[in-house]
């Protein structure tokens, strides 16, 4: 690690992965955002114009069409990997294998059993694997968090209603569950725990056409109802999940912006302001930002990420059988961002 002009260490960083979704969220948190923290030393894409031009923005300057060339020679104390989840596995469990801790996006994997390999990968080398759901660290989550995560002030969490609407630009129902709903799923397992039991239903019209309930039992005992499937977003009425307590307290997060809390008697509602101030700018406030602060914030201390790739594996086994009960078929077949 690189030490700062404070003497603290500066995190180096390399990004294996110079598409769509990087060039939007990745590189833009990495280059006006973390600058202080994180520095970004190389880039790697198998479209060497790409790696180039993504270099060139973040500053990272040099770029590589190989990865594990650019682990060799660079040495990075973290690596992100941004490619899609038929690849994912592949890369990085070699980049553990290098020893580098890893941030890599969702989904981890098509399959259960590659999440599982990519677990044991982590657990023999000791490199956290971290899944970059980034909705976990978004302001609104976190502020939520925050509350629900106050057993004294809050009470225990005894029920959940969530949903998180798609739209029928996905290739397959199940492309829609891994690309999309997998980002659900791992916030609901956020706020409630361990999922025991899950029961699923659904109407499916059509390749990617289908209507999704599910009812949850986590292992505290709560409950949870949510409303899935591939119309209604994406929308400003496509995301909202609002956790109950046995206090008679809730919050509702609306469309992963607004917040709102209430006792039984009154409420109040947060939601973001219009000063163009830090705290406001997209990638703050929808988690991009946060969640690579975490994940270096891990590494440094090596505590485990949240969520972990062992979260990684509970999310497809959830998904696995949310697709088995209502008749899902498991293609995937890759979305790419550009619409
Ligand atoms: N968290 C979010 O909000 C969010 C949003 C959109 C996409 N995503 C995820 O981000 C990932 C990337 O999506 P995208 O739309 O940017 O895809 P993309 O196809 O635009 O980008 C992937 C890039 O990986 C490169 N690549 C492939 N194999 C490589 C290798 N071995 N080494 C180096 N580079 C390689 C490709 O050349 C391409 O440029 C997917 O997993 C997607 O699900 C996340």
């Amino acid at each position: 690690m690189a030490r700062r002009s404070d003497g603290a260490k500066q995190f180096r960083i390399a990004v294996i992965g110079a598409g769509i979704h990087a060039e939007t969220n990745i590189y833009p948190s990495l280059a006006n955002h973390l600058l202080a923290k994180v520095k970004t030393i190389a880039v790697c894409d198998l479209d060497d114009a790409r790696a180039r031009r993504m270099a060139s923005f973040s500053g990272a300057g040099k770029s590589y069409t190989d990865f594990k060339e650019m682990i060799r020679k660079e040495n990075p104390d973290g690596v992100i990997v941004c490619l899609n989840g038929r690849l994912h596995p592949q890369v990085v469990i070699a980049c553990t294998e290098m020893g580098v801790p890893v941030l890599v996006e969702k989904p981890p994997a098509l399959t259960v059993e590659d999440a599982r390999r990519m677990w044991q990968a982590s657990q023999s080398s000791g490199c956290p694997v971290m899944i970059a759901h980034q909705k976990r660290q978004g302001t609104a989550y976190v502020m939520a968090r925050e509350i629900t995560s106050n057993r004294r002030e809050f009470g225990r969490v005894v029920q959940i209603e969530a949903k998180m609407h798609a739209m029928p630009r996905f290739p397959t129902n199940f492309s829609c569950l891994m690309e999309w709903q997998v980002h659900g799923i791992d916030l609901v397992r956020s706020f409630g725990g361990e999922i025991k039991d899950i029961t699923a239903r659904s109407w499916v019209m059509g390749s990617n056409k289908a209507a999704v309930a599910i009812l949850l039992t986590f292992a505290s005992r709560a409950v949870a109802a949510v409303g899935w499937g591939t119309f209604g977003g994406p929308g400003p009425f496509c995301e909202r999940i609002e956790v109950v307590s046995d206090k008679g307290k809730g919050v509702i997060v609306e469309n992963a912006s607004t917040v709102t809390f209430y006792d039984g008697s009154w409420c109040r509602t947060w939601r973001p302001d219009w000063n163009p101030n830090l705290a406001n700018q997209s990638q703050v406030l929808m988690g991009y930002v946060g969640e690579i602060l975490h994940f270096v914030d891990c590494v440094q201390k090596k505590k485990q990420p949240s969520p972990s790739i062992e979260d990684g594996v509970k999310n497809l086994e959830a998904l696995y059988e949310i697709a088995r009960q209502t008749g899902i078929t498991t293609e995937w077949r890759f979305t790419p961002s550009r619409f």
